[in-house]
């Protein structure tokens, strides 16, 4: 069978690794920097930007292509799905329609209200910034400022975190509204939820869904969560499927949630086929839904991927035929912690074509995986990019083993101008993440 992965990122690498394992398969790929990892298990690849979707869909009709996988959020509202489809090509990514639940805010969030799907956050949508200041001055600026469109993660603004009054909040409400971030002049206020965050991703099939292990991501660059959002600096995971302070019940509420709003999608005549990405704040009144996303998350496919013990192209068929019903899932019970390499000044201003030097072959031998991003490679060396280089992930039996694999992993990666948080999925952050939640507990 003939499977193309678009994409060029980690996500995507982990993505294609998933599907050579499955027996029988030529893989092809469409990425726009040439990443090292993807173009070594590719039997050929078409190197262009992911959203010029006729090229892409010329591509796959030119090689065959019977399903086609998406990694990144942006071909999906370019639709990518809908071209591929008209051209009788299967894919399992959501259409443009679908994928509205992540491109498209101020839709999720009233789709959230029209079905009563449980998790919400009070929220409301301004195009008038002097009715957005009142509103935000009521809330007593416990608020986080969203742009309603796709801003590669990095277009939130949270109160506490970057805005400290109603001053600095009207400051980003302008910036959003007048500079159109995010495609529109509309900006989405939403209450601050507080507790602690988890992702959890899930096949859908369109009717049912199959979750995967709740995973934990660091959104800020730098150690100790400072610093500015990021696309995500590193996740883990744990062997039994939850987070040291996420309970089965809390588990089990997110993926009503995720289920929820796939039956949602269905009634509104949007099918949803493919990984869906739910990020929930655990907070005393129980999870809330942060954002949903139609892909799977980058770096958390990275915590997951791996672990699957079930053929992905397997699933990939049920998730096309509508029969993961009948499907179980098999997941390694192992734990994991995912660290990214960027280049030295990620999240301000990346030192682009940098020299990184990676020992592959020790880096297997530490238990680890690796998993290339944005890098391009020439003479045998790869080279930085303005976005992440790669990622490493220990996978161990519980999370401190994998952790250190990771780091010994991380030995490996050389060169003058990168940057890890090396505090992921350490001891200490996790410790301190239970200690916040148990105090909000009141325990
Ligand atoms: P997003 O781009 O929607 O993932 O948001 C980036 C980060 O901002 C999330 O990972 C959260 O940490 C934070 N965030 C977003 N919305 C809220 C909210 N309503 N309350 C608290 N934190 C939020
Ligand atoms: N890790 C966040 C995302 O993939 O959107």
């Amino acid at each position: 069978m003939n499977i193309m992965v678009v994409g060029g990122g980690a996500r995507e690498h982990a993505i294609c690794d998933a599907i050579v394992r499955s027996k029988n398969v030529n893989l092809f790929s469409v990425m726009n920097n040439l990443n090292p990892g993807i173009k070594q298990m590719s039997e050929d690849f078409l190197q262009e930007k992911e959203t010029n979707v006729e090229q892409v869909v010329n591509f796959a009709k030119e090689k065959n292509i019977e399903i086609v996988i998406v990694g990144p959020e942006a071909p999906l509202e370019a639709g990518l799905v809908n071209l591929l489809n008209e051209n009788g090509i299967k894919a399992c990514s959501p259409t443009k329609e679908a994928a509205r639940i992540e491109t498209d805010k101020e839709w999720m969030r009233n789709l959230l209200k029209k079905y009563n799907i449980p998790g919400q956050l009070r929220c409301e949508t301004f195009t008038d910034s002097a009715k957005a200041k009142k509103y935000i001055e009521k809330q007593d600026c416990e608020v986080a400022i969203k742009p309603i469109g796709l801003t590669g993660g990095k277009g939130v603004k949270i109160y506490g975190d970057h805005f400290k009054n109603i001053d600095e909040a009207m400051e980003y409400v302008t910036e959003v509204i007048d500079n159109k971030i995010g495609g529109q002049s509309k900006v989405l206020v939403e209450e601050k939820a507080i507790g602690e965050e988890f992702t959890l991703q899930a096949f859908s099939d369109g009717n049912t869904i199959l979750p995967l292990h709740a995973v934990q991501d660091h959104k800020r660059l730098l150690p100790g969560d400072s610093g500015p959002n990021t696309g995500g600096m590193g996740s883990y995971s744990c062997g039994n499927g939850l987070l040291p302070f996420l309970s089965k019940s809390e588990y089990e509420e997110g993926a009503g949630i995720l289920q929820k709003i796939i039956e949602a999608l269905n009634k509104e005549g949007c099918k949803y086929i493919g990984p869906i990405y739910g990020q929930f704040m655990i907070t005393v009144d129980g999870p809330k839904i942060i954002e949903i996303n139609a892909r799977f998350g980058d770096p958390e496919a990275m915590n997951v991927l791996p672990l699957l013990e079930t053929d992905f192209v397997e699933i990939c068929t049920g998730m096309l035929d509508g029969t993961l019903s009948s499907k179980k899932i098999k997941i390694k019970n192992k734990s994991t912690v995912c660290k990214y390499v960027v280049p030295e000044g990620y999240g301000v201003k990346s030192m682009v074509g940098e020299k990184i030097v990676v020992d592959e072959d020790a880096i297997k031998n530490t238990g680890s995986e690796l998993f290339y991003a944005s890098v391009n490679k020439q003479n045998d060396f790869v080279h930085t990019t303005s976005s992440r280089s790669l990622a490493v992930v220990g996978i161990a039996d519980d999370l401190a083993n994998a952790e250190n694999i990771c780091e010994k992993a991380l030995n490996y990666v050389k060169g003058d101008h990168i940057f890890i948080r090396h505090d992921i999925g350490t001891p200490e952050l996790i410790e301190k993440r239970v200690t916040h939640m148990n105090k909000l507990r009141g325990m």
